[in-house]
């Protein structure tokens, strides 16, 4: 059961945020499809930005400083077929590497509530962060590998 209860140390703390978005991006960098979003960014940079700005949702230190989600995504066509596929990714790095349900329950729930606001429906909504930068818009390479199992 859900009960919310748990302060960011008895969650596992930064150690247990570490652990998932290193086997997080492993799967991420991995993937045919997602991992071509992720094609020109270093992985220990994205590691340390995710850790950083789920400390600070749960309720740990707050240390992140990069962009927020809706300005640092806008560039980005994320479908829900994609973002399912990211949560299923998600999920299997936490099994594999083994925390707290109460953690698992409360990172889904922050994630799950940022796919409304950063899906689109069509390129036309996507923006360039500045001048110089590219829309990414990758189709799935092979239906077939949407999912991550
Ligand atoms: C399918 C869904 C998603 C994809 C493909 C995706 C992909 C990416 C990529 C490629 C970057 C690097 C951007 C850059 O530095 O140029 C990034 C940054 C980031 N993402 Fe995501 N993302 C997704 C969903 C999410 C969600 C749901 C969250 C958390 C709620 C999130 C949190 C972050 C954070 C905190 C950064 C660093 C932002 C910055 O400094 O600009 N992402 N994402």
């Amino acid at each position: 059961m859900y009960e919310g209860k748990l302060s960011f140390e008895e969650l596992g703390g930064r150690d247990a945020l570490e652990r998932v978005a290193k086997k997080f991006y492993d799967l991420i960098y991995e993937h045919p499809w997602i991992g071509l979003f992720f094609k020109d960014i270093d992985q220990k940079v994205i590691e340390s930005q995710q850790v950083d700005f789920m400390s600070a949702a749960l309720g740990g230190p707050r240390v992140y400083l990069g962009k927020l989600p809706v300005p640092g995504h806008k560039h980005m066509m994320l479908t829900d077929e994609l973002f399912d596929l990211r949560e299923e990714l998600l999920v299997q790095a936490m099994n594999e590497v083994g925390i707290k349900d109460e953690l698992r329950e409360r990172w889904l729930r922050i994630d799950e509530a940022f796919r409304k606001k950063l899906v689109k429906r069509d390129i036309s909504e996507c923006e360039k962060r500045f001048n110089t930068d590219e829309i990414l818009d990758f189709p799935n390479p092979n239906p077939k590998i949407n999912k991550a199992a």
